[in-house]
């Protein structure tokens, strides 16, 4: 089955003085559906677009890199247009960096075996238009809905669903030159302040064992890095989430996040499942931190209403074994069980699956049309 889209970057590639891969990137068709109450889930054409920082980036005719850590190197790539001349892009292989997709599914794996070799690919990718641009999700009284399997990922590992205030077209990167765009999954963004600081609502953040969806507003480069979370362990509902428990994280389960609003104002996030015909109601968020510093729940559905870039990703965290998530208060782990090397010794096959994404009016993504 061909599940591919060809990228053909050259002629506005050319008009924008870019970088251009040296051979065309096949990028995974991923059927998405847009929603609303009054006319149904309509398919979107959309793809997926592996984070730029993913591809080799190397001089035009050899192969040093062009790329100086997580920036381009002064020396090759002092201005857009030297940086344009000097410099290639390879085209991303997506399977062997951890992604593929069938039907309405993608799939990331966060080790790949290359030649008997178990490699860390922990790829973040997201969502592309059929226009080469980033879908802009407008979710302020609205909800986002998706399948999910999440049962293979342990204790410490962490299945990535959420949102980012990206530009549409990947062009905002104050740390390198623009080459190529969304189309190459540029201009990433978070609040953390990754690339460089944004609003950003994680949708899901999980493993088998625990859950959080968490807001984190910015204003200008000041963000609620903690941000305001709803972790289901963290607030006592211990038997609710995991394997065997109300939602029975060992088999796929629905997630709908819904963003209620009044006045324009974002007023509420809440949480249900959806497994076996079953609708479980979870958690609400209806503050998030200090609104004059960051913004808060103002400043949250501001982007929000404004549209935001799905991200997917898969990784795990070396310097905190994601405790914030799942041990201590915030779910059964044990500490340290959720180590990197634990998790590529006994877990290597660990990933994550996110199939039939839907997205529109609250109500409007889970009527089974
Ligand atoms: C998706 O592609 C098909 C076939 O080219 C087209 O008929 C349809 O209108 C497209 N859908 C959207 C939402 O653009």
């Amino acid at each position: 089955m061909i599940t591919a889209a060809i990228v053909s970057l050259l002629a506005a590639s050319l008009a924008a003085g870019q970088s251009l891969p040296s051979t065309a990137e096949v990028r995974p068709l991923l059927p998405t559906w847009k929603c609303s109450n009054s006319g149904g889930c309509v398919r979107q054409n959309t793809s997926v677009v592996l984070d730029w920082d993913m591809r080799s980036i190397h001089t035009t005719n050899g192969a040093t890199s062009c790329k100086s850590g997580t920036k381009m190197d002064k020396s090759q790539c002092p201005d857009a247009s030297t940086c344009a001349k000097n410099c290639v892009i390879e085209a991303a292989d997506y399977a062997s960096l951890g992604v593929s997709t069938s039907g309405n599914a993608v799939t990331l794996y966060h080790y790949v075996r290359t030649g008997g070799k178990l490699v860390n690919a922990s790829p973040r990718i997201y969502l592309l238009g059929e226009d080469g641009k980033y879908v802009m999700m407008s979710l302020l009284n609205g909800e986002i809905s998706v399948d999910v399997d999440l049962s293979t990922l342990p204790c410490g590992e962490n299945g990535a669903f959420y949102l980012s205030e990206m530009v549409a077209d990947g062009s905002k990167n104050p740390n390198q030159f623009n080459t190529g765009g969304a189309a190459l999954g540029n201009g990433y963004c978070d609040a953390q302040c990754q690339g460089y600081c944004c609003n950003e609502m994680d949708i899901l953040e999980a493993n088998s064992q625990a859950n959080a969806f968490t807001g984190h507003p910015c204003k200008g480069n000041t963000c609620d890095s903690g941000g305001c979370g709803y972790n289901p362990y963290a607030q006592g509902q211990k038997g609710f989430y995991g394997p065997g428990k109300t939602v029975d994280t060992s088999k796929v389960f629905t997630v709908v996040t819904q963003f209620q609003a009044s006045g324009g104002r974002l007023t509420g996030i809440s949480r249900k499942y959806i497994q076996n015909g079953r609708t479980i109601n979870s958690g609400n968020i209806n503050g998030c931190g200090n609104e004059g510093s960051t913004g808060g729940m103002t400043g949250m559905g501001q982007a929000l209403g404004r549209g935001m870039v799905l991200a997917m990703s898969i990784w795990n965290d070396a310097a905190q074994n994601m405790a914030w998530l799942d041990a201590g208060n915030n779910g059964p782990c044990q500490s340290g069980q959720g180590s990197p090397s634990n998790i590529q010794s006994q877990h290597p096959d660990t990933h994550v699956v996110f199939s039939n994404i839907r997205w529109g009016d609250i109500g409007s993504t889970t009527k089974g049309n």
